[in-house]
C-alpha cells in the first residue's frame, strides 16, 4: 500500500514527535509539547499534514500563517522513506491549503548547517512561493 497525506491532528502527536526527535534539521524546543502543538493545530486548522503508511507516521510538517504570509516548520520524512517525493508532497499540500485561504507566499527558517534541507527546498523551488530565511547559531 502507498502512503497517504492527511491533515495532522493531536492523535498523531506521539508518532510525529518520535519522527521529529530523530530528524536532524528539526530543532525541537521546550515549547513543542503536546499541549502547545494541540493549540497550534487548533489555531491553524487544516494547514499541517502527516504522511501515513500502514498506520505509521512517515512524514510530517507544521504550517501556520499570520493572515498575510504562511510559515512552514518541523518538516521531516522518515529516513527509510526519503527521496520518494513525500517531502515535496507535504510542502505542496501546505501551499495548496494556504492558497485556499488566500495566502500565496510562505516562509521558512533554516540554519546554515542544514544543507540537506536547503538543497531540498532549492530543488523543489515551487515557483518562488517559498522564501528561505537563513539563520546562524550564535556562539
Ligand atoms: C528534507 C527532507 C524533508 C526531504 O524529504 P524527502 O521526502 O526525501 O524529499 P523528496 O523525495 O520530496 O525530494 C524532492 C527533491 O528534493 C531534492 N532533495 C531531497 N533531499 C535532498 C538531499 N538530502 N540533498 C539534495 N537534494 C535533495 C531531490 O532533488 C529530490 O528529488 P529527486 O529525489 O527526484 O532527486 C528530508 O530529507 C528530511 O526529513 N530531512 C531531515 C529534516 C529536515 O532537514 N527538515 C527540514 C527542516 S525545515
Amino acid at each position: 500500500m502507498g502512503y497517504l497525506i492527511e491533515e495532522m491532528f493531536l492523535s498523531h502527536f506521539d508518532q510525529t514527535m518520535q519522527l521529529w526527535r530523530t530528524s536532524d534539521g528539526v530543532h525541537l524546543k521546550s515549547v513543542d509539547s503536546r499541549e502547545t502543538i494541540g493549540r497550534f493545530l487548533k489555531r491553524n486548522s487544516g494547514l499541517s499534514y502527516v504522511a501515513i503508511e500502514n498506520n505509521k507516521v512517515i512524514g510530517a510538517v507544521l504550517c501556520s500563517h499570520d493572515g498575510r504570509i504562511g510559515f512552514l516548520t518541523h518538516l521531516a520524512v522518515d529516513p527509510d522513506y526519503r527521496r520518494q517525493g513525500i517531502g515535496r508532497s507535504l510542502v505542496g499540500r501546505c501551499l495548496y491549503a494556504l492558497m485556499g485561504i488566500g495566502i500565496s507566499q510562505c516562509a521558512l527558517m533554516l540554519f546554515e548547517e542544514d544543507q540537506n534541507a536547503l538543497n531540498f527546498f532549492k530543488t523543489i523551488a515551487l515557483s518562488g512561493r517559498v522564501e528561505m530565511l537563513m539563520m546562524k547559531k550564535l556562539e
